[in-house]
């Protein structure tokens, strides 16, 4: 018998070293856990050692016993104290990662930027309404008659196959330009009349990078007594000489505009060559910019106007492409793009 505990002893003195040390060496929560199974588990070694006690005399049995229980709890010990430190550890990493220094300055708002268009558009609206110019809205979704037939293009006119228009299935449409506004303008407010109508118009083309389905025109109106081509010149002027920062040279060509008689087509000299001539202006040493005429007085007794009594210039500006002569844009579906690269310059 006597031989049979002192081994039964020293294994188990052993056992218990062995487990210590794992413990101690434990890098892991998993290594811990492994050691648990091992020495404490089920068939760990402690449980192992405990089944060959039923051969030990009953007073030895008592001794050794004491002796397991023992050393299981110096190992549970062991390693909740261990376990307590990994726990200490992940919090403290946790803590760190989640670290955030309250006396820095707070980063601010991030203030987003107007589109390009918006800012030219803002910068003529101010512009008119110092000169005592009404800015009027209108729908993008118009009737036949505001979009054609009151600015004298009625069905069977041939303007009516330049404007590429998208249909609707009520019969309405989307409007080709911003002339609309005009006939709401006149209907709605009468004579003496000055107004600008900036907005977005619809047309049923191929994209490309000069071509876009959806872009932007800004429509003008003033009805007075007496307006003539010298007043349409002088806002005109005025017009793209604000937008350029400098006096630009106009001429006018002859244009047909159903809605305007005379209509012109206003070059301004190439600001690029002066005139000279350069790839900007095609050589031309002038650039087409906006198309503008004196009201047809159809246009005007449609709405209600009597031209005996009344006349008034019209134009109409493309805002997408000034916008991209004033930045130097070269393909207009930058524009409508949403790319922030793209946007964040301006
Ligand atoms: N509405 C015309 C277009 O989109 C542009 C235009 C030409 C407007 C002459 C006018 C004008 O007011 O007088 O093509």
């Amino acid at each position: 018998m006597q031989e049979s505990t002192l081994p039964l002893e020293s294994t188990l003195v052993e056992l218990e070293a062995h487990a210590k040390e794992r413990i101690a060496n434990a890098a892991t929560p998993d290594d811990l856990e492994a050691v648990r199974v091992e020495a404490l588990g089920r068939k760990g070694t402690l449980a192992q050692a405990s089944k060959q006690m039923g051969k030990l005399a009953p007073e030895e049995r008592a001794r050794i016993g004491k002796l397991l229980n023992a050393a299981k709890e110096t190992l549970e010990t062991a390693l909740e104290t261990r376990k307590a430190e990994f726990d200490r550890q992940a919090l403290a990493a946790r803590l760190d990662a989640e670290w955030i220094d309250l006396t820095l300055p707070a980063p601010g708002p991030r203030p987003g930027s107007l589109h390009p268009i918006t800012q030219v558009q803002m910068e003529i609206e101010d512009l008119f309404t110092s000169m005592g110019f009404a800015v009027l809205g209108g729908p993008e979704v118009e009737t036949e008659y505001h979009n054609f037939d009151a600015l004298n293009i009625p069905a069977d006119h041939p303007a009516r196959d330049m404007q590429d228009t998208f249909w609707l299935k009520d019969g309405n449409l989307l409007r080709t330009h911003t002339s609309p506004v005009q006939v709401r303008g006149m209907e709605r407010l009468g004579p003496p009349l000055r107004m600008i109508a900036p907005g977005r118009v619809f047309r049923n083309e191929e994209v490309d990078a000069s071509h876009e389905h959806t872009f932007y025109q800004l429509e003008g109106m003033m009805i007075d007594r007496e307006v003539s081509v010298a007043h349409l010149i002088y806002f005109m002027k005025t017009l793209l000489s604000h937008i350029f920062g400098r006096e630009v040279t106009v001429r006018l060509r002859p244009g047909y505009f159903p809605f305007v008689e005379p209509g012109f087509e206003l070059d301004i000299q190439c600001l690029i060559c002066g005139g000279a001539g350069c790839p900007v202006c095609k050589y031309g040493g002038w650039v087409e910019l906006l198309p503008c005429g004196l009201v047809n007085p159809n246009v005007l007794r449609m709405s209600g106007i009597d031209p005996e009594e009344w006349n008034g210039f019209a134009f109409g500006l493309g805002l997408t492409r000034l916008a991209m002569m004033r930045y130097a844009i070269d393909d207009i579906r930058h524009l409508q793009g949403g790319d922030l690269r793209f946007l964040k310059q301006f």
